[in-house]
């Protein structure tokens, strides 16, 4: 039996991925770039380049999505509009919560269904196991394409809210940059003491595998308990003060950890230095 045909929008690292998945697994595959030279490779393996890019809406119901962003998006689908009726577009872009929300009615308006994705691994993990991307949208439209998007990654569908899988891919990326941003400050401090990063790495891997304490911390989160039976954020404040003076003694710039010092002394100045750190999440709720 025939693979469902799909066509895919947007041939950056991603894209290209995804192409490649699909031709993989022996779905016919439609390709369109805005520079159009990045497909090359791809017809070469078996995809059909669309000239135009209301031939590439044409080819196929589902149309995937894979674009720097949502106004990149309206850029490129907003010359072919007339094409977009009875379309699924799985617009695997990221952006914010409102703009998938937007993007949504926008295309409703046009007469196609708009499925928002996250996708949470980076091109070369694409069509492994153990992947995923968050999806949110219309129930039916989602159904309908699970299973050719689940060769891409697993489906992680959150709800109808067109916003949810948006929200989900932030909260995610909102994790990944500091945790990623931190580990590479303190190689910048392992480095100016002669530690490279490949002498780190054991130790990186350890300190970033916070399972243990995201588990213990959860259920008290959300009851709002914040005892201080096992850490206390005064205790957090000096241990905070250390990471910002071993790195101005190592001539590197304080300006990360000094930030976090600054987020957890507001909490020692509204009086939570005997509750557990995890009170600073009513200091980083408030806007200054
Ligand atoms: N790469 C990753 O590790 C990763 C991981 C997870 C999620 N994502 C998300 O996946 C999406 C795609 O990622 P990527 O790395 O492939 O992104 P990218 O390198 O920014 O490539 C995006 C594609 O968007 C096109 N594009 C950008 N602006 C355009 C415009 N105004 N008009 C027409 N086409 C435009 C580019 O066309 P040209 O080729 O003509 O420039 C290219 O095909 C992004 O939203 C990203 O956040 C990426």
């Amino acid at each position: 039996m025939q693979k469902q045909p799909v066509t895919v929008i947007g041939l950056g690292p991603m894209g290209q991925a995804m192409v490649g998945a699909f031709l993989d697994q022996g779905h016919p595959v439609t390709v369109w770039n805005r520079t159009a030279s990045r497909a090359d490779d791809l017809v070469a393996r078996g995809a059909a380049r669309a000239d135009t890019l209301a031939q590439a809406l044409a080819a196929n119901e589902l149309v995937v999505l894979s674009l720097t962003d949502y106004a990149a998006m309206y850029d490129v689908l907003g010359s072919a509009t007339a094409a977009l009726p009875g379309r699924v577009l799985a617009n695997l872009s990221s952006d914010t919560p409102e703009q998938a929300r937007d993007a949504a009615q926008w295309a409703a308006g046009h007469g196609a269904t708009h499925l928002t994705g996250g996708v949470l691994v980076p091109p070369p993990a694409i069509g492994k196991p153990g992947s995923s991307t968050f999806y949110s949208g219309a129930r039916e439209a989602f159904e309908a394409h699970r299973e050719t998007l689940a060769v891409l990654t697993d489906t992680d569908y959150r709800g109808e809210d067109p916003g949810l899988a948006a929200l989900f891919y932030q909260l995610n990326m909102d994790m990944f940059w500091t945790c990623m941003l931190s580990w590479l400050h303190s190689l910048a401090v392992a480095r100016a003491n002669g530690i490279t990063a490949k002498d780190l790495l054991p130790t990186a891997i350890r300190a970033t595998d916070l399972r243990y304490f995201l588990e213990f911390y959860t259920g008290r989160i959300d009851a709002d308990e914040h005892p201080g039976d096992v850490d206390r954020l005064a205790m957090g404040v000096a241990s905070v003060e250390h990471v910002v003076h071993t790195t101005r003694d190592s001539g590197v710039d304080p300006a990360l950890p000094a930030t976090v010092l600054e987020i957890f002394r507001r909490g020692l100045a509204t009086g939570h230095g005997s509750d557990s750190f995890t009170s600073l999440i009513d200091v980083l709720a408030a806007r200054p």
